[in-house]
Formats: C-alpha cells, structure tokens, sequence
C-alpha cells in the first residue's frame, strides 16, 4: 500500500531516499531549508551531481512535492524520514544539532500516529533520545525506527533500489511500525533485516568502519609491497577469491575520502572513548588513511625534485569518479602539499572544479578545461580520481603536451604496459614489477 512520506532534508541521502521512494509508489514530500534548492527541485532540477536522478524525478514527478513548511508536511504524512546531515566536529564527535532540530520540529507537529524513521547516521542511542525529546511534545502514540542508508554516491539510485539488504531497527513488540516499513519497502526484493534500535544504529558505524578498515588494510598491504617487490592488484586478486574474504573494497590507492568514512570511523572512534574503550583499529584505519595521501604527495614531489621538475599535473580532484564532492578529498591534501612545497599544480576534473575553486581561488592552482591542457608543458602527471575519461585519454597526445613523460598513478587505474611502451615512466601504488 502506498504510504505518505515526509522527507525532512533533501541533501544526498535525503533527495535519493525521496526520489526512490516516489518511484516505487509512495506519495513523498521533501522538506528543506534551502528555498533556492527548492526552486530547482520544484523544476526537476536535480543540485547535486547524482547519475540518472534528474531522470527519475522528472518520470515520478506526480508522486513527489518540495517544500520548506515542515509542520505541514508533518500534518500530511504518517511516515518522517530524518535524514539531515551529521557532520563531523573538530574532535571527531558527531554534530547533532540538526538533526536534534528536526527531530523537535517535528514532534511539535505531530497530532496523530506516526512513525519517526532515523535515516541520518546518529550514534548508538540517538532513537532513544528521539523518543524521549517526541514524549515532551506529543502525548499520543508514534514509533521510532532506525533505517540506516548504505547508497554510494555515483551508484545511489541502484543502491537505494536493489540494495544488499534493508535494515529496520525498533522496538521488538512495534509490529506497527514493523509492517508500515515492510509496506514502505515491499517492492525492494532483498532480505529486510529488522533488529532492534541500537543494533541498527550500530550497523551502519560498523559497515563503513569495516570498509574503511578494508581498505586502509589493502593499502598498507600494497606499502609491503612496494618494499618487498609483490604485486598489490595480483595480491589483491588473490586474497579476494576467498570467499571469506571477498574481492570488494581491495583496491589499494591513495586511500578514502568523501563525506561518509572519514566522519563514520572518527565517530565510532569518540563512540567507543566515550564508552571508555580504546578504539585501536580504527585508529590505525584512520591513521594509514592519512598517511597514504601523505606518501603519495611526497612520492609526487620526489619525482618533480628528482627531474628538476616545478609542474605537476592532477587528473581527478573528487573523491571519486561519477561525483562533484571533494570532501575529505585526497585531491585537497595533496594540492596543499605541492603548493606548500613550491611546485606549480595544474588541475582538471570532469565535474568535480567549482567545488575545488572555492577551496582554492584565484591563481593558486591553474583549473584546466580539459584533461589534455592540464597535462600542458606538465613535469609529472599525477592520477588522483579514477574517472574513466581518464583511461580513455589519447596518452600519445599526452606525451607529446608534458615536458617529461612521467605519470604516477594513485589509484592503479591506467595501464602501465601501454604507458610504457608509450615511454612513459609510469609508477603505480603497492607494484614495482615493469
Ligand atoms: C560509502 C559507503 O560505501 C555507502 O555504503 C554508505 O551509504 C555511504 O558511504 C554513506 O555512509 O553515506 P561513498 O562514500 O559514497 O559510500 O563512497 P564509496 O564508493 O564507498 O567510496 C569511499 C571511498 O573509498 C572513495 O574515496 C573511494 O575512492 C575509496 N575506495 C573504495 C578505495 O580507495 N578502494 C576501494 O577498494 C573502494
């Protein structure tokens, strides 16, 4: 049965989950602050750069509305979705304060049965929290769940969609709220986990924090082997076949970034030391993390220094292909470092530039249209996002741009043998083997 939704914030997740949720029946209304975002929502003007999203709004359009009235949208829905933003403050804890605002705004609102759904990543306890803050303003009966997204940006939409699993936490004897949410997602054919609150806040820490470790493991792995001579992809490859193991989130680089990990795992992090325990994998999950973007700028300016070089190339400044978002980009970092270190930087991303301009303006680093004229009278090419244009590249013409033929790979995304038959030097992360 279709159901009536309210989205309260239609940032990444919020916009995906609502538009998703239009597409498979529901009535859905999207709340936000925003009243220029709204504008362009209202024109199936999609403010993010998301793959097929605009596309899905405009063909579900009927069943989605914008607005800024959230005691409205309360009245007219039996389902809030909270799925503000929690980002991170500066000693790692968890900033509340919007979706804690959300939460207040809403119960303010509510006259009748509702189920209040917690999409937003808050940590372990935060639904009890929210029960207790609906008790000071509402006297009648409602239901608190936690509902954890686990969309990627880039592949959001098939996330969102045809995900691995749904995860519902609320009270065990809710069974209202048990069949509203199995209702909600009755189309997606996946196993519906259901578990309790806590449980279901703790999954989501616990599945980036394993990714993360995942993939700060992998990266060490390939330091190892730059030392000893192996192969990181073939290690990799290797490891993967196991099925205990699994090939996914394997792919050593220069580390992860973007504005779910970082926060996730440094959240987990001021969790458990509230908790009074010592977290010490996943500090050294952030640690390796830090440490990978470090090393490879340092390898970037080692090659510039060595070649007499003052002029890096950066192909890539997202956090990854099919996204404009550079939080917590490696790209930043290393930027910072060239800059700091006297070197001259040179930038091209496919969507990814009005974004860095902001964090670096007026001359600092030379933004380029293309990712030929970055490479122009470049001394080292530096791979920083694997976006696919990249391997699509005419490399001949590459070479023929730069003053030295030498590229340095952070994510092992381009093919060294073609490169070096080319003449290029070409140097990748965790091989040392052509
Ligand atoms: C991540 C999770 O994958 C989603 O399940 C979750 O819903 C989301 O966070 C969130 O909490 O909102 P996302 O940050 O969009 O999604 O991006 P990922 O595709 O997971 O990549 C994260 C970072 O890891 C990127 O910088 C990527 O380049 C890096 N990465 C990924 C690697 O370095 N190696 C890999 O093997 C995989």
């Amino acid at each position: 049965m279709p159901q009536k939704i309210s989205i309260i914030g239609a940032g990444y997740v919020g916009l995906t989950s609502g538009v998703c949720l239009a597409s498979l029946g529901h009535q859905v209304i999207c709340v936000d602050k925003d009243k220029d975002k709204l504008g362009q929502l209202e024109k199936a003007i999609i403010p993010i750069y998301e793959p097929g999203l605009a596309e899905l709004l405009k063909e579900h359009q009927t069943n989605i509305s914008f607005t800024d009235d959230l005691a409205e949208a309360v009245k007219q829905s039996d389902v809030i979705f909270i799925a503000v933003g929690t980002p991170s403050l500066a000693n790692g804890d968890v900033d509340l304060s919007f979706f804690e605002q959300a939460v207040v705004e809403a119960a303010r609102n509510m006259q009748g049965y509702k189920v209040i759904v917690d999409k937003s990543t808050v940590p372990v306890g935060a639904g009890d929290w929210v029960k207790n803050e609906i008790k000071k303003y509402f006297f009648g009966e409602f239901s608190v769940v936690s509902n954890p997204e686990f969309l990627r940006e880039g592949t959001a939409i098939k996330d969102f969609l045809r995900p691995d699993r749904v995860v519902i936490g609320c009270d065990n004897n809710d069974t209202r709220a048990k069949n509203i949410m199995s209702d909600i997602y009755c189309a997606i054919d996946c196993p519906k986990f259901i578990t309790d609150l806590k449980s279901a806040e703790m999954i989501k820490y616990a599945s980036n924090s394993f990714l993360a470790a995942k993939i700060s493991f992998i990266n060490e792995i390939a330091n190892i082997c730059e030392k000893t001579g192996a192969n990181v992809g073939e290690v990799a490859q290797g490891m993967g076949l196991d099925s205990r193991i699994g090939p996914k989130f394997l792919q050593a680089g220069i580390g992860f970034g973007g504005s779910c990990f970082p926060k996730d795992v440094a959240g987990l992090i001021s969790i458990a030391q509230k908790n009074n325990y010592s977290p010490l994998i996943l500090q050294a999950v952030m640690a390796v993390n830090e440490s990978q973007r470090d090393l490879f700028a340092e390898k970037i300016i080692g090659l510039l220094q060595k070649n007499n070089g003052k002029t890096a190339a950066l192909w890539g400044l997202a956090f990854k292909p099919e996204t404009d978002d550079i939080r917590h980009s490696p790209a930043v970092d290393i930027i910072k470092k060239l800059l700091t270190a006297g070197f001259n930087v040179q930038a091209y991303d496919p969507a990814a530039m009005d974004n860095m301009k902001a964090i670096f303006p007026s001359g600092q680093v030379k933004f380029c249209d293309t990712a030929l004229q970055a490479v122009e009278k470049a001394d080292v090419l530096a791979l920083v996002t694997d976006w696919l244009e990249f391997s699509q590249t005419d490399f001949s013409k590459v070479k023929s741009a730069m003053r030295l033929p030498i590229i340095i790979d952070g994510r092992n995304f381009l093919d060294p043998i073609v490169l070096r038959n080319l003449g290029f030097d070409y140097f990748g992360i965790g091989r040392t083997d052509f």
